[in-house]
């Protein structure tokens, strides 16, 4: 039976009962399959699959309408879940009317509930705007990706009061300008908490520690799927790698010594077809 739909709403209800919200990332049908038939509350169609899906070493890459394509094929794998689609790299930066027509094209041709978008203060225009406009906006702090080459790289925010003091005032900036939620990257768990108990709003960490409303995880990451680098928030729940390489070198191993395909993967004729066709051929031949 398909479960009921995941909603802002409900969001903020599991908040206020102070039931945790579970959110992970997809970029792709047969995971999305997975993922809703788990029951997973809110899915991210991240532009992290530049990196995990696409192989480049940054977020940037990443372009709308690559975006809006994995997010069609995991809506269909996962009608139930609240699906947010990642604003990708400039595409909200230059204009709010561009923001509005980016956003607009994940909600309309990609079926999403709402969209997520990086940055406090220097975004609050946008989330208002995109508001206005009926498109719900997760706001994202602490570590942006898009921001690497302003930050130095993947590394954690506000491990001093000055900083930490700067997310916490933007995630308040965030709220009042209509974000819905807000995703909290690579902080310590005091900023966390600090954040979470301020804000009326759902805050759902991914590696801000154990007090946010939810926690998100990187699908590949968790699944143990992705290789070049694992940050120190990640808890690796499989070894997707290992079970896949080891098929394969399984497969080539059967291959090699004859053993597959084996005769349940063949198919057979009907009966009394293989003798005539052996008989036909060869007549054929001695002509
Ligand atoms: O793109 C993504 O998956 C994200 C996470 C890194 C939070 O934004």
């Amino acid at each position: 039976m398909a479960r009921e739909k995941v909603t802002i709403p409900y969001l903020f209800q599991k908040k206020a009962r102070g039931e945790k919200i579970t959110m992970l990332t997809c970029y792709d049908y047969p995971t999305a399959l997975l993922e809703e038939k788990a029951g997973v509350d809110i899915i991210l169609v991240g532009d992290s699959l530049a990196m995990t899906v696409l192989g480049y070493d940054s977020t940037l890459p990443a372009t709308m309408d690559v975006m809006v394509v994995h997010a069609q094929a995991v809506r269909r794998g996962a009608p139930g879940a609240f699906l947010i689609g990642d604003m990708p790299y400039m595409s909200y930066q230059v204009s709010k009317e561009e923001a509005i027509r980016n956003a607009g094209r994940f909600m309309a041709e990609a079926g999403c509930d709402a969209v997520k978008l990086e940055g406090g203060r220097n975004v609050a225009e946008v989330v208002e705007a995109l508001t206005r406009a009926t498109i719900p906006v997760m706001g994202h702090l602490g570590l942006t990706p898009q921001s690497i080459a302003q930050l130095g790289g993947f590394k954690a925010q506000g491990r001093d009061v000055e900083t930490a003091l700067r997310v916490v005032e933007d995630a308040k900036i965030l709220e009042q300008a209509g974000a819905f939620a807000i995703l909290l990257e690579a902080v310590p768990p005091e900023v966390g908490r600090i954040v979470t108990e301020r804000a009326s709003i759902p805050i759902i960490g991914i590696g801000a520690g154990p007090h946010c409303d939810g926690q998100l995880l990187i699908v590949h990451d968790m699944l143990g799927f992705f290789e070049a680098f694992t940050p120190k928030f990640v808890k690796k729940y499989a070894d997707l790698n290992g079970v896949i390489l080891k098929a394969f070198r399984e497969y080539m191993d059967d291959v090699a010594a004859g053993r597959f395909p084996a005769p349940e993967h063949c198919y057979t004729m009907k009966p009394g077809e293989a003798a005539r066709l052996e008989s036909l051929v060869r007549e054929g031949e001695k002509r």
